[in-house]
């Protein structure tokens, strides 16, 4: 394992608008104290040893609802801590980026926008209840570009509530003639405690069948085929192997990175640990106690392997049995003869005959990917 920690995530909980279906933390932010929370976030943030740090991913919540001179006091912490940032990601909503804010994100090393459009189907958006329109979302990707970010990401959405085959593929044909180099494609989650989960008990909305699903799936990848768009990760689509996010292949390769913020999660010398949810709780305890941890759980080893599969399996390139030996010590089959000799004979996963070391899922293993990951819980009898 890489025992350096190359990447930190900062929680910026606050939004001018909450989506129906968003169960992330995050609070309206108008009624929250927000000078006060960057003034803690900086503090937690300078809690740690001042180092090199490979990726830095400002996610939300919504970091754009920060005014410029909220975003320049915590660029300017985190310049202080942390030096030769290669990746610097700022989640953003369109209707946020005015020119003056994607000038402060460009000013300040910003090279990498994490748009967040969802569909660009009117009728849709509403159902999302997002603040944007489709023109905003196209004009904000162009003025990212105008302005110089390098690297240019859009969140979308499938299998939303009566979305069609056709308001799909017509998102991503918009999509795909923007000039970006990123594409995250999420299925929605029907998240209990959210608006559009209380519509969906109302009988007021419907989901799509597994069927439709699964020719969503189909259209998505074919469509991303025809631009070779990579999917080098479940929902993760990049142009090239330079353009995907190094910052979430850290999670994706169970490497360390550290959580800063409300609700926060990291991972640090073999634990894991989250932050404190409420912003107001997350600010008492940053003062009183100079961190907002509010659980820690050592990592067994038993559970890193596992984690090392169930995270290394979303990867289109899979897990490396050299790298699971160089970690741990012990070659993989020896952890995993039995459910390695059988997900292989059902055509589940394939080792990669290219370099004979990559283990993978197969169209099949994809299409029952719980059910294949389900194999490599390790038994506590064992
Ligand atoms: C939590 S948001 C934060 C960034 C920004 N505020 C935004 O709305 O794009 C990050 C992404 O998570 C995805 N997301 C949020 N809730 C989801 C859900 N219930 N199911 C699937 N994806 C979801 C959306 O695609 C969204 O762009
Ligand atoms: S999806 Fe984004 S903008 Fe909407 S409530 Fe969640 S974090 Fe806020």
């Amino acid at each position: 394992m890489n025992t350096k920690i190359n990447s930190a995530y900062i929680h910026i909980p606050f939004c001018k608008h909450i989506c129906t279906y968003c169960d992330f933390n995050k609070y309206y932010i108008d009624t929250q104290p927000v000078d006060e929370y960057i003034d803690q976030l900086i503090k937690e943030i300078k809690s740690v040893p001042k180092q090199s740090m490979q990726t830095v991913f400002i996610g939300g919540g919504t970091p754009t609802a920060l005014s410029i001179e909220q975003l320049k006091r915590l660029f300017k912490a985190i310049y202080e801590q942390f030096n030769g940032i290669e990746e610097l990601t700022v989640e953003a909503n369109p209707e946020e980026l005015t020119d003056d804010k994607i000038e402060c994100l460009k000013a300040h090393g910003v090279n990498r926008l994490s748009i967040g459009v969802q569909t660009f189907d009117a009728e849709l958006l509403n159902v999302l209840g997002r603040a944007h329109s489709k023109d905003q979302a196209i004009q904000s990707v162009y003025k990212a570009k105008d302005v110089g970010i390098e690297s240019i990401s859009l969140d979308l959405m499938s299998e939303l509530p009566n979305q069609s085959l056709d308001q799909l593929k017509s998102s991503l044909e918009i999509a795909l003639n923007l000039p970006i180099d990123h594409i995250s494609i999420y299925g929605l989650i029907l998240e209990p405690q959210t608006m559009m989960y209380n519509a969906y008990r109302k009988s007021k909305l419907e989901l799509p069948t597994e069927t439709t699903i699964d020719e969503m799936d189909e259209m998505i990848e074919s469509m991303m085929e025809q631009v070779q768009m990579k999917r080098y990760e479940t929902s993760n689509f990049a142009t090239s192997e330079e353009h995907q996010s190094k910052h979430n292949l850290t999670y994706w390769n169970n490497d360390y990175y550290y959580g800063f913020g409300a609700g926060a999660h990291g991972y640090v010398d073999g634990v894991r640990y989250s932050n404190i949810n409420p912003v107001n709780h997350y600010i008492e305890s940053i003062k009183k106690h100079h961190h907002a941890r509010r659980d820690e759980h050592p990592v067994t080893l038993k559970e890193q392997y596992e984690e090392f599969m169930f995270l290394g399996l979303r990867k289109t390139e899979g897990v490396s049995r050299t790298e699971f030996e160089r970690r741990y010590g012990v070659t993989l089959e020896s952890i995993y003869e039995v459910p390695l000799n059988q997900l292989i004979y059902h055509q589940m996963i394939e080792v990669n005959p290219l370099n004979g070391d990559d283990i993978y899922l197969t169209k099949k293993g994809k299409r029952h990917a719980n059910e294949v990951l389900s194999h490599f819980i390790i038994d506590d009898q064992d």
